[in-house]
């Protein structure tokens, strides 16, 4: 099937299209358009026109859209789960489920942007001369969001840029990642279907190696909204310029356990966090920090709860599924070489069928081996053994990234003073690491991002404060 690309209000094709394959077996889904920097230029003039009255449009106006475009969603959940499931090599209900989160997602943000309301600030409260001063203080759109979504979660990652920007007044040029475009063109479909005004969701897809960077720098965008690696994100920091910009990125999420944590409960957290959908979210468990005196113990509850999982075809809801592509399986494959060649213990089997990895478990991994530091993206986990909860949090410190961090203890105010140590966007405490619910404040720190997404949060990122002052 030929996919389109939504510009102004219509389906539109390109000479050049890209084949979509599945990971799980090869099979030919579609194809979506190559776009060309002229046909973007297009996309971005007319989402520009279209901005001016979708602005002015009451939020009340504008929720109607999203609400509509939830039912939609809800009403075809089976059949975008369906191809969800075959594009990203995601177990079917995971991905039937994804497209149910994101209904919520969107109507979410549209209840949330009915309640985006500015505030009064008084001039006396600062000093007597300026009591008669008040500033009226309301949020505006930024204009057009650039929105750039990555391949693992291609209608809910894509709706948490596209929902807020709206209902917040801004129009979208949307950038689907190419694996996951389908996907991602059938979540904008269901805006089409319930009748968003012509050019305020454009679409436009193609390589973003070959076009990401003329659409980062393409003068009419007024702010990046992206998700996905920290190199991508580096570059798009240095083009943005004076631009704004929201960065979700990489992460090595690590779970760090006490030696008073409940070890049967941990275990369970650990292997769901590191393991659901093989590995591929940013927020995966990608090492466990565990002191010395359970570490034994742990690594066996860990060992048993790896050997349950289910390995082989997303429709038959296993946990393990091929991967994105080869390309990832090969680099998984070099961290899993360099961790037994310094040493690292395999406690379940190393093996590969294509781009299909089983889960590896590694102990006694040292801070010497690549897969302490790197994020694997797939289904790797490496346990290291520290003295103590101190050593923890250093090596927890010292990673490039700042996304989230696992705590488990029974004592929750020692959960409390390390949460407060930990240089991360998020600690999670007895839980495993995860972005959800979406209502929730979602950021990454150093390598990992910057600025906050969560709707109330993404729709602030993208409104700007404008400030009218009145003596009276
Ligand atoms: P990616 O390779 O960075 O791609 C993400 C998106 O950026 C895709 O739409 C991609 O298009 C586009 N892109 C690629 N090169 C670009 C460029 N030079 N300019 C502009 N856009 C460009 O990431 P991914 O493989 O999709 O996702 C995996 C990575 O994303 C991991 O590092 C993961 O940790 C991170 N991630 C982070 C979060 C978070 O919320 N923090 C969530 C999910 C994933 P193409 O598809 O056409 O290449
Ligand atoms: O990597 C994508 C990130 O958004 C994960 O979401 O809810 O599975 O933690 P979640």
């Amino acid at each position: 099937m030929e996919y389109k690309n939504l510009v102004n209000g219509e389906w539109v094709s390109s000479e050049k299209v890209i084949k979509i394959n599945s990971p799980i077996n090869n099979e030919e889904i579609g194809t979506i358009p190559a776009m060309t920097k002229e046909e973007a230029d297009n996309a971005i003039k007319t989402a520009k026109i279209a901005l001016k009255k979708w602005k002015n449009l009451a939020v009340v106006e504008r929720a109607k859209y999203l609400y509509k475009a939830a039912d939609i969603l809800e009403r075809d959940k089976d059949i975008i789960g369906n191809i969800l499931a075959k594009e990203v090599s995601k177990g079917i209900k995971a991905a039937i489920g994804e497209v149910v989160r994101t209904a919520d997602l969107i109507r979410y943000s549209a209840e949330e942007g009915l309640r985006t309301v500015g505030e009064i600030v008084e001039g006396g409260s600062f000093e007597a001369a300026s009591k008669n001063k008040i500033a009226m203080v309301r949020r505006e759109p930024m204009g057009l969001i650039l929105a750039i979504a990555p391949f693992n979660y291609p209608v809910n990652l894509s709706a948490s840029k596209i929902a807020p920007a709206l209902i917040g007044g801004n129009v979208v040029l949307f950038k689907p990642p190419t694996q996951g475009a389908i996907s991602s063109l059938l979540l904008v479909k269901a805006f089409y279907e319930a009748g968003i005004p012509a050019g305020v969701i454009n679409t436009v897809t193609g390589r973003g190696s070959e076009i990401g960077d003329y659409l980062i720098e393409h003068p009419m965008v007024d702010f990046v909204n992206f998700t996905g690696s920290t190199g991508v994100g580096k570059r798009i920091g240095e083009l943005a310029g004076m631009r704004p910009i929201l960065l979700e990125l990489g992460g090595k999420d690590g779970a760090i356990v006490a030696e008073d944590a409940d070890l049967e409960k941990t275990a369970k957290d650990i292997v769901s966090g590191a393991f659901s959908y093989s590995g591929q979210r940013c927020t995966a468990i990608k090492r466990v920090l565990v002191v010395e005196e359970v570490a034994d113990k742990l690594v066996q509850l860990i060992k048993i709860e790896v050997e349950k999982l289910k390995v082989g075809d997303p429709f038959e809801n296993a946990d393990i599924t091929p991967l994105i592509d080869n390309k990832s399986a090969d680099f998984i494959e070099t961290l899993i070489k360099d961790a037994l060649d310094k040493g690292a213990k395999a406690l379940t089997p190393v093996k590969r069928e294509g781009n299909l990895l089983w889960p590896v478990l590694f102990d006694e991994v040292t801070l010497d081996m690549q897969i302490a530091w790197e994020e694997p993206f797939g289904p790797i986990l490496p346990i290291i053994r520290v003295k103590d909860v101190e050593e923890a949090i250093e090596i927890c410190n010292t990673s490039e990234y700042g996304l989230q961090t696992s705590v488990f203890t029974r004592d929750i105010m020692r959960a409390f003073d390390i949460a407060k140590r930990l240089e991360v966007g998020t600690v999670q405490i007895n839980n495993k690491t995860q972005r959800g619910p979406d209502n929730f404040p979602f950021l990454g720190i150093k390598g990992s991002g910057v600025g906050v997404q969560g709707i109330k949060y993404s729709i602030e990122s993208m409104t700007k404060i404008k400030s009218i002052v009145i003596d009276w």
